[in-house]
C-alpha cells in the first residue's frame, strides 16, 4: 500500500499534541487539532499561533513562514470530521483503555489507508492495536519534551505493524527536521530504556553512602561530561514522572536486576519532595548559594613519603600518573613491590581500594585510589581505604589538586562512581543491541539527542575503552555478586575479538 501523507490530525492538544502540531503546520501539512476537553484544541491553536508570531518577532521563521503555518491550522469538533485525514497522532491520556477505544473508533470513521499512530511513552503499541480490525496500521510515533527542541522521534512498530507504515513514519519525521529512530516495541523503547542506568546507578551509589549528593553530581558533570548530575536531573523531571517510569521498567521487564528502582525516591514522591516544582528535592530551591572550598589552600604535598608507588591495570594511566608526578617534581618509586615508605596511588577498574591493596599488596594505610576512566584533565575523584591515613589521603589531596583541577574525595566504592555510572550507561546501550531493540546508529543517536549524553552509550564505550568497561563489570560482578552487573555478551564477544562495539556483522 503507497502512502501520501498531506492531511494529519493530532488528538490530545496538551503539552505533547500541541509541540507535535507545531512541528507539522510549520512544515506545512495541513493539521488538524481535536481534543476531547471543549475549548481546548481552540485554545492550543490560538497559543500555536502566538507561538509562530512570536519566532516571527526574534527572526527564527519569516512573516511568510509565519502566516502559512497558522494557515495550516484548524480545529475539529468531532472526530467524525477527521475521516479524510491521512495520518493521526493521538497523545491523549496515559490509558490503554482509553486509547484502544480511540483506535477502534478511528477505525470505522476513517479509510484503510490512514496510518494510525501513538505518541505513547510507556505502553506497548501493540497492546494499543490489539482491539484494531487493521492492526497492521498502528504505530508508535513518539516525541519528546519540548518537540520544537528536542530534535529525535521514535517511530516503533507493533508485533503486527506492517513495516512499510515504520518506514513512512520514518521519512515522514526526518521531513519534520527531527532525526527518526526505528524501535522495536518494547518496554521504554530505546530513550527511555536506556536512560534507566544513569539515575539508577546514582541512586544505589547514594544508597550506599559512597559520596554525597553534591560531589556525585560533581563526579558525574565535571568528570564524566554529563550536561547535569543525576539528581540536578531528578530534580529538573519531577520524581512524579521519573519514579513511576523507573518501577514501570522494572516491572514490566520481570523484575530484571539492571533496572531495579531505589526506595528513596518512592518515600521522596510520598513526601511530596518532587524537585524543582515542590521547591524540595534532592536539592532546595531557589538554589542556596554553595559554599566553595579550596581543597588546594590547607593541604601540603607530605614530606614524609619521599616517593609515590604507582600500581595500574593499564600502562597508559600509569603514564599519565607519572608525567603528572615528575612535572610536579616528585619522585616515583618504579620498584615492583612498594617501598614502605612510599605513598601508593592506585589506578584501577571496577574494584575497591580494599580490594586493590590486597590485588597490589601495598599497605592500606599508605593506600589511596583514583579513577582514571574519565578525563584526568577535568576532574578527579580519590577514594581512601577503611584504613588510609588521614596523612596519606591529604597528601594525595594535595599532589591531585596541585594543578588546580577539582577533586572530590569519596568513600569506599566497588568501582568509584563515574565507572560504576559509565559502565552501567555502555553494559545498557550494548544489551539493548543486543536484544535487537534499535541499529547502533540508532541507540546511539536516540541517546545523545534524547538524553543529552555527550555520546551515545556504545561510542562511548568505545571512547573508554570497551576493554576497561568490560573489567568493571566483570570485577563489580565478582565482588558484589549482583546480577545487575553482568557484562552483556554483546560487550563481551567483541572485546574478545578485538572488534569495536559500534560493530554490527553486515
Ligand atoms: P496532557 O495531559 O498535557 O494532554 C492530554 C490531552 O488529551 C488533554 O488536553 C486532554 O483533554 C486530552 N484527552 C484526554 N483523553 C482524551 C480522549 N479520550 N480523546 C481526546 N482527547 C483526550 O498530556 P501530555 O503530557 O501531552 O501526554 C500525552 C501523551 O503523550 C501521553 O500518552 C504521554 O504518555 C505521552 N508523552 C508525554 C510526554 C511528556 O513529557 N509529557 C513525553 C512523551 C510522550
Amino acid at each position: 500500500m503507497t502512502y501520501d501523507i498531506k492531511k494529519v490530525a493530532i488528538i490530545g492538544t496538551g503539552i505533547m499534541g500541541s509541540g507535535i502540531a507545531q512541528l507539522f503546520a510549520q512544515a506545512h501539512f495541513s493539521t488538524v487539532l481535536y481534543d476531547a476537553q471543549q475549548g481546548s484544541a481552540q485554545l492550543a491553536k490560538d497559543k500555536l499561533s502566538q507561538t509562530f508570531e512570536k519566532l516571527c518577532v526574534k527572526n527564527k521563521i519569516s512573516e511568510t513562514q509565519c502566516q502559512t503555518a497558522i494557515q495550516h491550522l484548524s480545529v475539529a469538533n468531532a472526530l467524525a470530521e477527521l475521516s479524510d485525514c491521512d495520518l493521526i497522532i493521538e497523545a491523549i491520556v496515559e490509558n490503554l483503555t482509553v486509547k484502544q477505544q480511540l483506535f477502534q473508533e478511528l477505525e470505522s470513521l476513517v479509510s484503510p489507508q490512514t496510518i494510525l499512530a501513538s505518541n505513547t511513552s510507556s505502553l506497548s503499541i501493540t497492546s494499543i492495536a490489539a482491539k484494531c480490525a487493521q492492526p497492521e496500521r498502528v504505530a508508535g510515533l513518539h516525541f519528546f519534551n519540548p518537540v520544537p527542541l528536542m530534535k529525535v522521534a521514535e517511530v516503533i512498530g507493533g508485533l503486527k505493524t506492517a513495516p512499510n507504515i515504520v518506514q513512512q513514519l520514518k521519512l515522514l519525521t526526518e521531513k519534520l527536521g527531527h532525526r527518526a529512530v526505528i524501535a522495536k516495541d518494547t518496554p521504554g523503547f530505546i530513550i527511555n530504556h536506556a536512560g534507566r542506568a544513569y539515575g539508577t546507578e546514582a541512586l544505589k551509589i547514594l544508597n550506599e553512602n559512597v559520596s554525597t549528593i553534591e560531589d556525585i553530581d560533581r563526579i558525574l558533570r565535571d568528570g564524566a561530561g554529563f550536561k547535569m548530575g543525576p539528581f540536578e536531573l531528578l530534580d529538573l523531571t519531577g520524581l512524579d514522572v521519573s519514579h513511576p517510569v523507573m518501577e514501570s521498567i522494572y516491572h514490566q521487564y520481570y523484575e530484571e536486576p539492571r533496572y531495579k528502582p531505589n526506595p528513596l525516591t518512592r518515600q521522596m514522591l510520598e513526601a511530596g519532595t518532587l524537585g524543582r516544582k515542590t521547591q524540595q528535592g534532592f536539592y532546595t530551591y531557589p538554589a542556596q548559594e554553595k559554599e566553595s572550598i579550596d581543597s588546594t589552600v590547607s593541604v601540603h604535598i607530605s614530606a614524609n613519603f619521599p616517593t609515590i608507588w604507582i600500581g595500574a591495570d593499564f600502562l597508559k594511566d600509569r603514564q599519565i600518573l607519572e608525567k603528572y608526578l615528575t612535572d610536579l617534581n616528585i619522585a616515583i618509586n618504579a620498584a615492583e613491590i612498594p617501598n614502605p615508605k612510599s605513598l601508593c596511588i592506585l589506578a584501577f577498574y571496577g574494584e575497591d581500594t580494599t580490594h586493590a591493596c590486597l590485588r597490589y599488596a601495598t599497605d592500606p594505610a599508605k593506600s589511596v585510589a583514583i579513577d582514571m576512566l574519565y578525563d584526568f584533565t577535568q576532574h578527579r575523584t580519590l577514594m581512601p581505604s577503611l584504613l588510609t591515613s588521614s596523612e596519606s589521603t591529604e597528601a594525595a589531596h594535595a599532589i591531585f589538586s596541585a594543578d588546580q583541577t577539582s577533586l572530590t574525595i569519596i568513600q569506599e566504592s566497588v568501582g568509584f562512581v563515574a565507572q560504576r555510572v559509565l559502565a552501567m550507561i555502555i553494559n545498557l546501550g550494548c544489551d539493548i543491541a543486543q536484544q535487537q531493540i534499535a541499529s547502533v546508529d540508532d541507540i546511539n543517536d536516540a541517546v545523545r539527542l534524547g538524553l543529552g549524553y555527550p555520546l551515545g552509550p556504545i561510542a562511548w564505550g568505545d571512547h573508554l575503552g570497551a576493554e576497561k568497561i568490560l573489567l568493571i563489570l566483570q570485577r563489580i560482578s565478582t565482588i558484589t555478586f549482583d546480577p545487575r552487573y553482568r557484562p552483556s555478551p554483546w560487550l563481551q564477544r567483541r572485546v574478545a575479538l578485538n572488534l569495536p562495539l559500534t560493530f554490527s556483522p553486515a
